[in-house]
């Protein structure tokens, strides 16, 4: 049976003292359960203080493809291993929309992650316009195509695979079980077509207003692995309840 796994996103959000508050709540409430907590780069060290010797790991929304030298504002692998990182989340689809990463950038970092010992959190989804225009799966396919290309299929047996469709992030709209498993079928299928055992172990995440409240009937999805939880990453019942309902 595949593992699953649930990661919160935090984006940018949080404070020491926010976040000592809800690593405190969290720790206790998901010993012996697997999970991550992506937060911001300059909350590495609390993580790492925080966590350390728990059943959570943690790691960073973004990296760089670069390994080091003239690249003002950009954090290198070797800089997230040296927090104790574990997983990174690369070409969210805000870093896509927002600041114009394309596939093959999204597939350098996924790459220098990887060469680094991190596993990559790779992103993939449509908008709502790609959607209402009936290419969802070609869009999904692209991105991943870009990956395979640049890593090989044999590096996504490293790798997690997140489906975010961007009209559900943050939007209260979450996919519907069905909509989402149509799409993680689609991901696993696609990926089985080339190596049919990394596809069988491959960890394909939903993403996109995942709550309390809908993630049970998500994660029962057969191709449903876990979740990546931006909002209810931040309130601690919320994000304890997803991870139980995953585990499940
Ligand atoms: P929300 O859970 O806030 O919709 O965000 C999803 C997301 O983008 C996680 O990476």
């Amino acid at each position: 049976m595949r593992k699953k796994l649930v990661a919160g996103n935090w984006k940018m959000h949080g404070s020491l003292a926010e976040n000592a508050a809800l690593l405190a709540a969290l720790k206790p409430a998901l010993a012996g359960i697997d999970a991550v907590v992506c937060v911001p780069f300059p909350y590495l060290a609390q993580a790492q203080a925080e966590l350390a010797g728990s059943s959570i790991a943690w790691g960073a929304q973004n990296v760089s493809e670069q390994a080091k030298g003239a690249f003002t504002g950009e954090v290198s692998t070797s800089m997230l291993l040296d927090f104790g990182c574990k997983y990174v989340i690369v070409g969210h689809s805000e870093r896509r929309s927002l600041y114009g990463e394309t596939d093959q950038l999204v597939a350098s970092k996924y790459v220098a992650a990887q060469a680094a010992g991190l596993t990559p959190i790779l992103c993939v989804g449509e908008s709502l316009e790609e959607r209402e225009s009936g290419v969802t799966e070609a869009v999904v396919a692209r991105q991943l195509d870009a990956v395979i290309a640049a890593a090989g299929v044999n590096s996504l047996s490293k790798a997690v695979v997140a489906y975010e469709p961007v009209w559900a992030i943050g939007t209260g709209k979450t996919a519907s079980p069905e909509q989402a498993q149509a799409v993680h079928a689609f991901i696993r299928g696609k990926i089985s077509a080339l190596d049919a055992g990394v596809a069988e172990q491959l960890v394909i995440q939903y993403g996109g207003s995942v709550k309390a409240a809908n993630a049970a009937e998500l994660m029962a999805q057969p191709d449903i692995d876990g979740g990546l939880i931006g909002g209810a990453s931040l309130i601690a019942s919320e994000f304890v309840a997803i991870c139980r309902a995953a585990a499940k």
